[in-house]
């Protein structure tokens, strides 16, 4: 399917109509982003990479039950996807302290929380993503009490899904962030599940292999995200 006009062109894809109306394709470029956009740089080949990579997981995710907003990989960097009414927030579940948390909390980096915590975020750069509770959802109606519910419950499955899959790759899936939309009366995950937007660590050596690597500016960034990808079975075409 053509793309036809970029609807959004935001820190790390574009969106572009189509000719049919539910659907976009959804471009993955090699714009990097961190710290809400004040660190940007374009590693090559990252989109394709990414691109590849998301596919693979929400692929993985379907066969396991969880709903998603692919449609069909269209090339190295795009693929289709449903036009989804967007919740303005972001979902994030944490296995390990790390990020945000340690400094909001003062956690040791790296500590194991027996139980995952699940955050959400409010989805505004300019006021650094805040992190927002259920209340604030409701009272600003952003969501309702049942699709915050249904959020969360895809959240968790998500987590349980995918932190097994890294395991038995022998990577750590420490935390990550999803967003939802509504197509049609159904929530359905969408945006990406990718290097960016999750945190994994060598389940040996606890070396990171995801965006912290440009966050921190410890080089090989594209490199570790092919090795995740290798590592998981995947053939990436560049
Ligand atoms: P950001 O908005 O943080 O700069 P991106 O560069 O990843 O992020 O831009 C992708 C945008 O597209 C995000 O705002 C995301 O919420 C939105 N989006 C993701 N999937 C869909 C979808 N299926 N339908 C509509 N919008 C989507
Ligand atoms: P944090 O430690 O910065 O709160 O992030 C937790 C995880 O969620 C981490 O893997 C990065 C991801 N994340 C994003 O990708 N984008 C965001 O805007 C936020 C808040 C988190
Ligand atoms: N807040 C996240 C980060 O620091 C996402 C972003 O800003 O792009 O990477």
């Amino acid at each position: 399917m053509k793309k036809i006009k970029e609807i959004t062109k935001g820190k790390a894809k574009s969106m572009f109509t189509t000719e049919n109306d539910d659907y976009l394709v959804m471009h993955f470029s090699d714009d990097t982003s961190a710290f809400d956009g004040k660190k940007k740089e374009a590693l090559l080949g990252k989109g394709a990479v990414n691109n590849q990579f998301n596919a693979f997981i929400m692929d993985h995710l379907e066969q396991n039950g969880v709903e998603t907003h692919l449609i069909e990989v269209i090339d190295a960097t795009d693929s289709l996807v449903y036009k989804l009414e967007m919740f303005p927030i972001e979902c994030v579940i944490r296995n390990r302290a790390s990020g945000s948390i340690c400094k909001r909390l003062g956690t040791e980096d790296g500590l194991i929380l027996e139980n995952p915590l699940f955050e959400f975020f409010l989805k505004d750069d300019d006021l650094g993503d805040p992190l927002i509770n259920d209340e604030h959802i409701i009272s600003f109606e952003w969501a309702d009490s049942n699709q915050i519910q249904e959020m969360k419950k895809q959240t968790y499955l998500v987590n349980e899904i995918l932190s097994k899959l890294f395991l038995d790759s022998g990577l750590i899936l420490v935390d990550f962030k999803v967003e939802f939309g509504v197509y049609k009366d159904k929530i359905l995950l969408a945006d990406e599940f990718t290097p960016d937007g999750c945190r994994l660590w060598d389940v040996n050596t606890l070396k990171k292999m995801d965006k912290d690597r440009f966050r921190q500016g410890l080089g090989d960034v594209v490199e570790s995200y092919h090795q995740v990808a290798e590592r998981l079975g995947m053939n990436i075409e560049t």
